[in-house]
């Protein structure tokens, strides 16, 4: 062998140990993103850099950092005159690598004192590789995946130089006409507790310093959710039970998750804006909870509080928001132009800006901002990788709800000799990803046009969308839809809603499937053809119609990036629908509000005393109109109760055990009950555990949720699941104070709120 030859075989090798080498280094790092729990910089060497830095700051650098633009609408020039001037200590909607490195570079070379920014972005549920909507993650009742998907989201967000993130938002509502029911996780606050803390964790990840660390951002604090009649940023009214049993429940577990930031919201509560609440701000975040994190303006909500009709006028507004609490301004400028004479006037102290300025420097020393202010241009790589996706398939695959399945109409077997795909939202790239996407592409979509004819091959696909859009209100695409349906073997309805029906401004009056859809599917159901519909929607649609003429119906919600091949992978069999409800599906929008926690009236219907209105007798009858709480039309029950959803398999629940019949308050019960999976399909199952406390000192929920696991059961199998109730679980605000009263409570494990075994419990 020559020398030269030599020296190549060598080259070679050692190129391949290279390779190697760098295979195992970007599979530890990626690893690691998700696993390694490092500790976090000394709290008290923060505590005197913050104030170190603080002692040299001007009035207008403190001002400065308590300020956040959004600077779409400024010249490159005058973007780097405010950073270097140290105007703003913080932007949002500005991004890309060396955009944010050229501007960090300013801030922390130019400026006087050297302080980087902090950019913010809404990534509400995935930045390029898009998640499930959140009220589609919720579904999935499952946070390790969803804690994993938000990680995902930083991971990529932070390579584009994103290191803090307008998530999550944990508004609880009872109103699908709310656009923002999308945005959330739903109904109840016991699984929103449960999501929150997941999505805290995965967004800002085990180490803060970690440059794929961003921080969180519960938002908005607080009733955001329960505006009137459901219609954006309206009014709210929340008695305190409520707000302290229900709204603030996600809040409370997203602080104790260490969320580094929370949002005041754009509503008003019970007559005062909550961007100038001092009750909600100071006594509960500050006082009670201990929160030593940053809280941020909505957008505009200072100035916004002119408009509520509790400011005069600007300064009153800067005025009120910094009382309050509230440390930064998005995207306003009351801050920036009456502070300082604010202070003049004494009508603001030092202590109070002091106190802003130090928890808005402390989150940047956390990040490890002031070590590491610049992006890794090599972490752009990160984006769309294929486990992102693969975790996204997965994610949606999970968050769709099985609604209706008569004579196992799915799943469909993948030799099929042909299919329909009819419906606007069938291959709709966009459309699936739902509200909030602000980096998401539509080319990166998967549709299930596509994925189904990935599975069965584009020959026995008919594709007919019938509907341009979910809104279509032409019929001339239902000639060739229905030829399409009659040529196959079965049809696949793909309804829903738009993306841009839901979210923030887009309340809708009525919740049924827009346009002509219903009539569409009517006519397709005539065809006699089975015929499956599957859902995507930005909320919970009122599809009682629907339900009745489809044999079986799937909802997906908005499903993100790789919602068709998620659906393709639930269509054709390869694994069960498991998601379940996380909010009750109304028959109309005159049944709402309707949660399964509410409480029971004197007057509570049964299945008996419902008085159906076509059945009350023509003229001046006063027969057995029942006189209880319900609708004539309606009734008393929902569509689909909160916890519902089927599977191809079936589960069968039994023997129900408690530890003890009774416990003190101080005490805890393991429950217990089997589940076996009494089909051929193995399939996952959430089980689910709900009390009732009998009576209270005010009248207690007709149920609440308290435990719930994601089980997998091979088919016959039987597992039995364990649940610990410890007393504390039960406590609830009584209107003065937080208790746990003695008494009898009943209990319930089984498959959703309306279903279970039955035992009970007492409290001594
Ligand atoms: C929304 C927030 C969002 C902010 C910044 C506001 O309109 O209410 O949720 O984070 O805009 O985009």
């Amino acid at each position: 062998m020559n020398d030269v030859m030599v020296y190549f075989i060598h080259k070679k090798a050692n190129l391949q140990l290279f390779k190697l080498f760098c295979i195992v280094i970007s599979v530890v790092v990626f690893l690691s993103t998700f696993s390694c729990k490092q500790p976090e910089p000394n709290k008290n060497d923060i505590e005197s850099r913050v104030n170190s830095l603080l002692s040299k700051m001007t009035l207008d650098e403190k001002i400065g950092q308590m300020s956040q633009i959004d600077p779409s609408y400024m010249t490159g020039d005058q973007i780097k005159k405010i950073v270097s001037e140290g105007k703003y200590g913080s932007f949002l909607n500005i991004f890309g690598v060396e955009k944010i490195n050229a501007l960090q570079k300013i801030a922390v070379e130019k400026s006087r004192l050297k302080i980087p920014l902090i950019i913010g972005r809404d990534v509400i549920h995935g930045y390029r590789t898009i998640f499930p909507i959140p009220l589609g993650m919720a579904a999935t009742w499952n946070p390790e995946i969803v804690k994993k998907a938000f990680r995902i989201s930083s991971v990529e967000a932070s390579s584009q130089g994103i290191r803090w993130t307008f998530a999550p938002m944990i508004d609880i509502t009872w109103d699908p006409r709310w656009g923002r029911v999308a945005e959330g996780c739903g109904e109840d606050p016991y699984l929103a507790s449960a999501l929150a803390k997941a999505m805290v964790e995965g967004i800002q990840g085990d180490k803060l310093t970690d440059p794929t660390a961003v921080a969180a951002c519960a938002k908005h604090f607080v009733g955001y959710g329960f505006v009137e009649g459901g219609r954006d940023y309206n009014t709210t009214y929340i008695s305190e039970p409520v707000l302290r049993n229900v709204v603030l429940k996600p809040f409370k577990a997203a602080k104790d998750a260490g969320a580094l930031t929370f949002m005041s919201a754009f509503n008003d509560l019970n007559g005062v804006p909550t961007s100038g609440n001092e009750f909600t701000l100071r006594q509960i975040l500050r006082k009670e909870w201990k929160y030593d994190g940053m809280v941020v303006s909505d957008w505009g909500s200072i100035s916004e509080m002119i408009n509520h009709g509790y400011c005069a006028n600007e300064k009153e507004a800067a005025l009120k928001a910094i009382t309050a609490g509230v440390d930064m301004e998005m995207s306003g400028s009351t801050y920036v132009k009456h502070l300082k004479s604010l202070m003049d006037e004494e009508k603001v102290s030092q202590a109070m800006i002091d106190e802003a300025v130090k928890n808005i420097l402390r989150l940047k020393f956390k990040l490890g901002l002031f070590e590491n202010p610049y992006v890794d241009p090599q972490a752009e790589k990160e984006i769309l990788a294929p486990e992102f996706l693969d975790h996204a398939r997965t994610v949606a695959r999970q968050s769709a709800v099985l609604l209706k399945n008569d004579m196992n109409t799915l799943p469909l077997s993948a030799s099929i000799s042909s299919v329909a795909v009819i419906g606007p939202l069938a291959d709709a790239p966009r459309d699936q990803l739902g509200t909030w996407v602000f980096d998401g592409k539509a080319e990166n979509s998967v549709t299930p046009l596509t994925a189904i004819k990935e599975v069965l091959g584009g020959a026995k696909v008919n594709f007919a969308a019938g509907l341009k859009y979910s809104r279509d209100k032409s019929k001339t695409g239902f000639a060739e839809a229905i030829a399409a349906a009659k040529k196959s073997q079965a049809i696949l309805f793909f309804a829903g809603e738009e993306w841009i029906l839901s979210g923030e401004g887009q309340s809708r009056g009525e919740i049924n499937l827009p346009g002509v859809q219903e009539e569409l599917i009517e006519e397709l159901a005539k065809t006699g053809k089975p015929l499956i519909v599957v859902v995507m929607a930005g909320r919970p649609l009122a599809i009682g119609n629907v339900v009745r003429k489809s044999n079986a119906l799937l909802y997906a919600f908005h499903g993100g990036s790789m919602a068709g091949p998620a659906l393709a992978d639930l269509i054709f069999g390869k694994e069960s629908p498991s998601g379940k409800l996380p909010i009750t599906f109304v028959k109309g929008s005159g049944q709402i509000p309707f949660y399964y926690y509410h409480n029971n009236t004197g007057r509570p219907a049964t299945a008996k005393s419902w008085t159906p209105l076509d059945s009350i007798p023509v003229i001046n009858s006063q027969a057995s109109l029942g006189y209880k709480s319900f609708y004539l039309d309606y009734g008393y029950k929902p569509l689909f109760p909160f916890g519902f959803g089927l599977s191809y398999t079936t589960f069968k629940y039994s023997d129900l055990v408690l530890s003890s019949t009774e416990m003190t308050n101080k005490g805890r019960l393991t429950v217990k009950a089997s589940v076996l999976n009494n089909g051929n399909m193995d399939a996952d199952e959430i089980v689910q555990l709900y009390i009732r406390d009998r009576v209270g000192s005010i009248t207690r929920p007709v149920k609440e949720l308290k435990g719930f696991r994601r089980v997998h059961l091979k088919s016959r199998e039987t597992v039995s699941v364990t649940f610990e109730l410890p007393a504390s679980a039960l406590e609830f605000f009584n209107g003065k104070e937080n208790v746990i009263e003695p008494g009898e409570f009943d209990i319930w494990i089984g498959p959703n709120s309306d279903e279970g075994l039955h035992s009970e419990f007492a409290i001594k």
